[in-house]
């Protein structure tokens, strides 16, 4: 597929990416499919990414020639499958640019990351009357454990609360500060609404009252640079599904000293020093928050994908991701009865609308059945959806392999939609 076929020719601008698009594209196996006898146009990215032959050739070499258990073994599969365990934990920290390898702990996903820190961070830190922060536009992962943990504790969340576009409004952030203030949760790039939150300044805020911050970067770290250090958050969590790695792994970076100075989240194997039934001692991070087997394969094969996307350049995804939201964008509010939700002057590629008359099931229904895959609900974030006074939308969200002929694409199909529910 050209970049620059069909109505994208209306429109300036640099459709050209700096990477071979098309060879970008023949390195994903799926999007050779046809889908309901149409060519696939896979516009769930928000949702999960599709993997790269380097991904998946990277598992199954990993599985024929070099599995075992990690850590625990003295025979030499299991140091081959140890090195590649600890060889992955150090390339996930020279992508987020952490400062110590020992600063990365490998989790289920994005939620499990957060459910560590509320559990370990949050008991220990969170008491009766406390306050913990989260953004209005949070996803359930990043309010659900949040709320479990103030239910236990007698403590109570604060909402930071959003514009009309989709962005937060930081002067009612800095008011949310009181002397009781124990933690802020915010997402750097919104699911719901592709908003880019300014994490840095927001950062900023809260340690000038010396407050930590767990960022949610499950919808960014695949579509822009991320640095920690210049963040400088206390957390970062990602899903490697997200990033077109394996499902099943994801990423918590926590400042070493954090770390240090937090109790386990689980007991069991791996992660202790020494045993006994009247007393256990801990193993240091990462591992003291690795208990059991962990999943080894996958951490392996989302190093391979940090690979496959450092290797084609963050800069340069992110400059083709913005072409394309901005091709769409101009293309959708082109659409008669379409609305987009979510117009934050700073976003990432993700577009959410509504067709007014038509339920987002049906917009997402139909469009299925022209080969093109998009999501439609709540997209775990119900409070989004109050706030902008819809039950549902649905939600086109683009990656690195997506391009303008396909915008093109679903605007026909919309089209469509609109006509069969005229
Ligand atoms: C912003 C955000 N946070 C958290 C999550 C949860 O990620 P996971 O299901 O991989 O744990 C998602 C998934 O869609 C997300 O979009």
């Amino acid at each position: 597929m050209s970049p620059l076929g069909g109505e994208a020719a209306r429109f300036p601008g640099p459709a050209v990416p700096t990477y071979d698009l098309q060879q970008v594209r023949e390195d994903f196996p799926i999007l050779e499919q046809k889908i309901h006898g149409k060519p696939l146009v896979y516009l769930d990215n928000a949702a999960s990414t599709q993997k790269p032959r380097a991904v998946i050739d990277t598992l199954s070499r990993f599985y024929a020639s070099e599995y075992a258990n990690i850590h625990r073994g003295v025979h030499f599969l299991s140091e081959v499958a140890t090195k590649a365990f600890e060889s992955a934990r150090e390339r996930v920290a020279r992508f987020l640019n952490a400062r110590d390898s020992r600063e990365i702990v490998f989790v289920r996903g994005t939620t499990e990351a957060i459910n560590l820190v509320a559990s370990s961070y949050g008991r220990t830190h969170v008491g009766p009357g406390d306050e913990v922060i989260l953004s209005a536009m949070e996803h359930h992962s990043n309010i659900v454990p949040w709320q479990i943990l103030c239910e236990e504790r007698g403590a109570r969340i604060c909402v930071v609360p959003m514009n009309d576009a989709g962005e937060l409004l930081l002067d009612e952030y800095e008011r949310l500060f009181s002397s009781r203030t124990r933690i802020v949760a915010v997402t750097h790039v919104s699911n719901a609404l592709g908003t880019r939150n300014p994490i840095r300044r927001m950062v900023e805020m809260a340690h000038r009252r010396g407050v930590p911050v767990l960022v949610d970067g499950a919808q960014a770290a695949a579509h822009a640079r991320v640095d920690v250090q210049e963040l400088d958050c206390d957390f970062y969590a990602f899903s490697g599904h997200k990033l077109y790695g394996p499902s099943g792994v994801g990423v918590l970076y926590g400042k070493l000293e954090r770390l240090e100075a937090m109790p386990p989240y689980q007991g069991g194997g791996e992660m202790i020093r020494t045993v006994s039934f009247e007393k256990t001692t801990y193993a240091d991070p990462p591992h003291r928050f690795e208990a059991g087997t962990p999943c080894i394969a996958g951490a392996v094969g989302l190093a391979a994908a940090i690979d496959y996307v450092s290797a084609i350049g963050l800069d340069a995804i992110a400059a083709h991701e913005r072409d394309l939201l901005e091709y769409a964008t101009a293309r959708l509010s082109e659409i008669d009865r379409v609305r987009l939700v979510g117009t934050a002057r700073e976003k990432a590629c993700v577009l959410s609308f509504v067709l007014s008359g038509v339920h987002a099931h049906d917009v997402g229904t139909v469009l299925d059945h022209e080969g093109i895959a998009v999501r439609a609900g709540h997209h775990c974030a119900q409070p989004v959806m109050d706030r902008f006074g819809v039950p549902a939308t649905a939600r086109a969200s683009f990656a690195l392999y997506n391009t303008r002929e396909e915008v093109d694409v679903l605007v026909r199909g919309i089209v469509k939609v609109r006509e069969m529910f005229a």
